[in-house]
């Protein structure tokens, strides 16, 4: 049942804690600062291609991103074009990214990899579901069951995972950082569902004729899945873009009825041109949240802020994406939407 929670989506969002926590037992090791991922750690890719669909693929292009940062070429398709058009793989080892197991675009990307003699990698919440079966390994992400069609707790798990299939497969400079933000997440993320001020964002601004979601980074997947929760959910139009995109065209359509939701962490030069990008939505007259860390002075120029604890960047992404479930889930809250059910969807997608 939903445990009292008005919706499986608000539940599954406040048993995020929990299913970080199972995604990282066991397989993190915080006395040595390594991790151990079994058989898997003996991958060691030369390439890596991701395929998904929805906010899997958002997961799968922050696993693409972590690869990068590790020297490994990896590149992140939507599977309903991978399937139909298969870049060269090389010796790529080729991940599908799917909470289901049983995404018919996945799955069809992945057997066209198959096809062409790559190892593949399914990273699933379904112990035993097609995907797991049919590639030559499995990673799960261990999110316990998903019953909204809205993705909450397995984009989180899905994140956790990819870094450890990262740090557990690469070398990076930074792995004792990014183990101890990953042993830090559950609790952060418990800080952010207490005292997230999203359900009053949401109220201000249910009647906007759009949202728009900015980041750089590890932010820009989670730029793109609050749009996606948000359209979903709330049946409102909304776009996610790499922040730097926004000057290129989209900026056209900012207007005071259109509030822009800036995710910026740190104050290195990725957050200081994200600031950048704000302030020229700021000069337009539109509403800005700063989903921020405080490290920057984003908020100078936000009419509202979300704030995040001071954490490695892949982690505060997840916390981002914290925040914005609540706004997305309260602002559908308020519109009566069928929030669990909504029109048109379907839990897992089982045709191309
Ligand atoms: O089961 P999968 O992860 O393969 O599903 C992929 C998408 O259909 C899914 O993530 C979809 O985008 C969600 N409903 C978004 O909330």
């Amino acid at each position: 049942g939903k445990s009292g929670y008005e919706h499986y989506m608000l539940k599954e969002i406040h048993e995020q804690p929990r299913a970080l926590r199972q995604c990282l037992r066991g397989r993190v090791d915080e006395l040595s600062g390594t991790v151990d991922i079994g058989d898997l750690g003996d991958l060691s890719p030369t390439g890596v291609q991701f395929v998904a669909c929805g906010t899997s693929y958002h997961a799968a292009l922050h696993g693409a991103q972590l690869f990068r940062e590790a020297g490994i070429p990896s590149q992140a398709f939507l599977a309903s074009e991978y399937a139909t058009a298969t870049p060269p793989i090389g010796d790529a080892l080729v991940v599908g990214v799917t909470q289901s197991g049983e995404t018919a675009d996945t799955l069809s990307a992945l057997r066209a990899a198959r096809r062409r003699g790559a190892r593949t990698l399914a990273v699933t919440n379904v112990v035993g579901s097609t995907a797991a079966r049919e590639c030559d390994h499995a990673l799960y992400i261990r999110a316990g069951p998903e019953i909204g069609v809205a993705a909450t707790k397995t984009f989180a798990s899905q994140l956790a995972a990819l870094n450890l299939l990262a740090l557990g497969t690469s070398s990076t400079g930074d792995a004792r950082q990014v183990i101890s933000a990953l042993r830090d997440l559950p609790g952060h993320v418990q800080e952010i569902l207490d005292e997230s001020a999203a359900q009053e964002i949401a109220e201000i601004y249910q009647d906007a004729d759009a949202y728009f979601f900015i980041g750089r980074g590890y932010h820009e997947p989670v730029a793109l899945e609050g749009a996606l929760k948000m359209k979903e959910i709330t049946y409102k139009h909304a776009e996610g873009f790499a922040a730097g995109e926004l000057k290129h065209g989209p900026l056209a359509l900012v207007t005071e009825n259109t509030p822009v939701f800036a995710i910026v962490t740190g104050d290195d030069e990725r957050a200081r041109k994200t600031v950048g990008n704000v302030k020229e939505v700021e000069a337009r007259d539109a509403p800005v949240v700063a989903i921020t860390d405080g490290q920057s002075d984003v908020s100078r120029y936000a009419d509202h802020v979300l704030e995040l604890p001071e954490t490695h960047p892949r982690a505060a992404a997840v916390l981002a994406n914290i925040h914005l479930q609540l706004v997305s889930y309260h602002t559908a809250a308020l519109l009566g939407r069928n929030i669990d059910k909504p029109r048109n969807l379907a839990k897992s997608v089982t045709v191309e």
